[in-house]
């Protein structure tokens, strides 16, 4: 479409997907199924998958982005490998074509900014997928910590590896959900890193254990890696007055609260939402787009949550010899 794309409340928005792998053909399922909206086409170098997606779900298949914004599209979202986000993204915007970009925003903080600046240059809305934040699970911790004081956030992310590896380790691919939602959750910025990471088996890190301090003095640890056979994501955060527990996946969020001297305490589960979190996304992102308004994940938030990212890869854990001599090994 042209500079004119634009959000026109009265008229069905007319959308497409770029990358239909694993996470792209799910937006494609869910902007099929959206109410005002026409997926229009769907592009992929992969003409098979492109091709197979498209007859399932009544849409174009394409080769490659510059086709699908002939079709005239308003809005897209880039689910290509992360290390095309920026060049995809980039042509997008050049069509006044609105994007939805998945985590993370791009490869480096340098080409997040530029995708930015661009969006903004040409008067587009821009959101990041973190997903995360629209899991109803999410969704009702971040409502029983509201005006609490927190102290600690521990979240646990581990999972087996995925069937295809892509060229980034478990920091850039997992934990980038996570520092997002410290980010969130406790509304300030985190200022210092601790990370430790070992490659167990692949060749990028696939075990993290990172360490973090918000401005607002908030604790917070991240357990993520791919060693672990079973899928876990575990989020609990401590407060002056509560402990809130929630399992992501069960979506069964619980809080500890009441603390009595004695050490009793009061304990109850808290009413958690159904709605699948994709969907919730891409309505907030049509809404952005239709009404002009801050998505709810700017590019801001994509970029600050990669920058964290980043650093946990570049930072290095001092080192030191103790003092004791080293245990006996015994033989036998
Ligand atoms: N939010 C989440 O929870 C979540 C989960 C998984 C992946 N992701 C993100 O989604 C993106 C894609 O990941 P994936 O796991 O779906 O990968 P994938 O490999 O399954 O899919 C990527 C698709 O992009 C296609 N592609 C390659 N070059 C292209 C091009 N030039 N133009 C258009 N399409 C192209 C590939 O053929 C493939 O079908 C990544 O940025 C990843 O970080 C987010």
């Amino acid at each position: 479409m042209t500079q004119t794309a634009s959000a026109n409340a009265e008229r069905p928005l007319r959308v497409g997907v770029v990358g239909v792998g694993v996470m792209g053909s799910n937006h494609a399922r869910v902007f099929a199924g959206l109410p005002g909206t026409v997926l229009i086409g769907v592009a992929d170098p992969d003409v098979k998958q492109a091709e197979f997606v498209a007859r399932t779900l009544g849409c174009a298949a394409v080769p490659d982005i510059a086709a699908l914004l002939d079709l005239g599209v308003d809005a897209v979202t880039v689910a290509a490998p992360t290390h095309l986000h920026r060049d995809v993204a980039l042509a997008c915007i050049a069509r006044g074509v609105h994007v939805m970009v998945e985590k993370p925003i791009a490869s480096t903080v340098e080409e997040g900014y530029e995708i930015i600046e661009a969006a903004r240059a040409a008067g587009v809305t821009l959101m990041v997928g973190h997903v995360e934040r629209f899991n109803p699970a999410v969704e009702a911790i971040k409502e029983a910590i509201r005006g609490e004081d927190i102290l600690s956030i521990a979240i646990t992310r581990v999972g087996p590896f995925p069937p295809r590896m892509s060229n980034v380790g478990v920091v850039i691919d997992l934990a980038v959900h996570d520092i997002d939602l410290i980010r969130w959750f406790t509304d300030s910025d985190i200022i210092e890193v601790q990370p430790q990471l070992s490659s167990a088996v692949a060749e990028r890190e696939d075990i993290a254990l990172l360490q973090f301090r918000t401005a607002s003095g908030v604790l917070a640890h991240i357990n993520t890696n791919w060693l672990t056979p079973f899928k876990a994501r575990q989020v609990t955060v401590a407060t002056r007055g509560k402990y809130v527990m929630g399992d992501l996946l069960t979506r069964q969020v619980t809080e500890c609260f009441g603390f009595q001297p004695d050490g009793s305490y009061s304990m109850r589960h808290l009413s958690v939402g159904h709605a699948e979190p994709l969907r919730s996304e891409l309505l907030a992102f049509l809404r952005a787009v239709r009404g002009g308004a801050e998505p709810a994940v700017t590019g801001e938030q994509g970029v600050a949550s990669l920058e964290i990212a980043t650093r946990c890869l570049t930072t290095r854990p001092v080192p030191f010899t103790p003092s004791r001599p080293a245990p006996r090994v015994v033989a036998g």
